[in-house]
């Protein structure tokens, strides 16, 4: 970390010494103002519920300018990597750090490739889960059993280690979406084909059956692949300081991952795809474009829980970059498949109009994020609605590993242990029950 010339001081306004803090400055962005010293030499916490102004560590992974609508894997433009890329190429990037060269490329591609099935054993833990289970919940536990499986790459201090179990987690999830999914319609599983590419085999995974030869079309395995860039890795969101906090304590990967996938589940981080979907149908069934109006009156009464789902983000006060791709996409797709006058493409667009107008919005900086366009083009190519949150867990678990690797070979990491300001009751006695009124 480069230290600034600047320093903050501390002052209190009960004649308490003041306190000297560094400040760190960032290759790009806001500086840090280090407070480590500050519990030791003050005795006083810092207080962020929500870590509205905690930067939790120092990352060379991902970059976010909020207020500009930018997003940056390793420097890369988040536009320049989904025009020029595949998915693999990200993800090497995410681990490695640099882009491949073609060779790299190729003994990536093949190293994945030849890590896609899963133990036989699996498909048995799998059998134990209702039929209607939520894919969210199966892969929850399908990706945790990964660590009662893979004994030789458990141990989160071995740089071997981590890098085996990266490459299987990255390999497995399509496998484990694709299983967890045909589990759930009562269709065979559909073994990974090694002369397809990443994206391919999962499509193929998904919709084939062994009745009659699948032919992935090019468009949609296109579509699914920039759907696999743009959820690859987000800085650190909910889920991926789920995955630091957890690994923190030297658990597995396998582990750690899973609790990843836990987090990400939550309505408002990866689940907002689905409750996206679910809210425009909500909306389409009670009359559509017509009822606009009705629904984001609704949403800004604070008086309702009704939030516009796939709009605003904690970070982005502007255009999400992601949302700008998937828009694009969505028109490539929807063109593709003829179905350019879908009507709850028409209702999203119309949607996003009147509320990109909308002095509620606007004053709140509430831009569309990535999930208000992602659902429309996953469905769009016949993925089940329940199942979108788990494509965005198999995208992202690339960008959990390479945060969680990042973490275990920082010197300076440590066990997550936050603390708090304790507000309940002071000591007191315990009675015997008896004489408890
Ligand atoms: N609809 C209506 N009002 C909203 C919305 C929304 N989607 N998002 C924020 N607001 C309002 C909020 O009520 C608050 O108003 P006020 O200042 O009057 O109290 C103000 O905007 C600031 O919101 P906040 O809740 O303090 O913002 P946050 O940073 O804590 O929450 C968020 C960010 C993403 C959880 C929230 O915007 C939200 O719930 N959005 C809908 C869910 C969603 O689309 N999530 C996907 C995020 S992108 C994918 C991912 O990273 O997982």
């Amino acid at each position: 970390m480069t230290p600034s010339d600047v320093k903050a001081t501390l002052s209190f306004s009960d004649g308490s010494p003041s306190m000297e803090l560094p400040i760190y400055k960032g290759s790009v962005g806001p500086d840090v103002i280090d407070i480590r010293k500050l519990y030791g030499q003050t005795g006083k916490f810092t207080y962020d519920p929500g870590f509205l102004s905690t930067a939790s560590c120092n990352s060379t992974i991902t970059y976010i300018d909020g207020d500009k609508g930018e997003l940056l894997y390793r420097g890369y433009p988040i536009e320049q990597l989904a025009q020029n890329c595949d998915f693999m190429e990200v993800c090497y990037l995410l681990l490695k750090g640099e882009l491949p060269n073609p060779q790299e490329k190729k003994d990536f591609d093949r190293l994945v490739t030849m890590h896609t099935m899963v133990n036989e054993q699996m498909q048995f833990f799998l059998r134990g889960f209702r039929r209607d289970a939520h894919p969210m919940a199966v892969m929850t536990g399908l990706v945790g059993a990964l660590s009662a499986f893979y004994h030789d790459s458990t141990d989160v201090h071995n740089p071997e280690h981590r890098a085996i179990a990266a490459i299987r987690l990255i390999a497995k999830m399509p496998t484990l979406v694709a299983m967890s999914y045909k589990y759930g319609i009562g269709q065979p599983y559909i073994y990974p084909k090694n002369s397809l590419s990443y994206t391919a085999n999962f499509m193929r995974m998904m919709f084939a059956t062994p009745c009659e030869d699948y032919e992935p079309n090019e468009v949609l395995v296109r579509a699914m692949d920039r759907i696999f860039i743009l959820h690859a890795d987000h800085e650190q969101n909910a889920s991926t300081s789920t995955v630091r906090l957890c690994g923190s304590s030297g658990t597995n990967p396998f582990a750690a991952i899973a609790a990843g996938v836990a987090c990400l589940w939550g309505p408002a981080h990866g689940g907002a795809n689905e409750a996206c979907l679910n809210m425009l149908g909500d909306i389409q069934r009670q009359g559509g474009v017509e009822k606009i109006g009705e629904f984001i009156k609704q949403v800004k009464d604070k008086n309702s829980s009704v939030k516009l789902m796939g709009f605003g983000h904690r970070v982005y006060k502007n255009y999400d970059p992601r949302a700008k791709l998937m828009r694009e996409t969505c028109h490539e797709v929807l063109g593709a498949l003829g179905l350019e006058n879908d009507p709850l493409f028409k209702l999203a667009m119309a949607l996003e109009k009147i509320a990109l107008e909308d002095e509620y919005f606007v004053a709140r900086k509430l831009y569309p994020n990535v999930d208000f366009y992602s659902g429309i083009v996953q469905r769009a190519i016949g993925i089940p609605v329940p199942l979108f949150t788990a494509i965005f867990a198999l995208a992202r678990t690339v960008g959990w590993i390479a945060q969680l690797d990042e973490m275990i070979g920082d010197p300076e990491y440590k066990i997550g242990r936050p603390r708090q300001l304790f507000v309940g009751s002071t000591p007191r006695q315990v009675k015997p029950l008896a004489q408890r009124g």
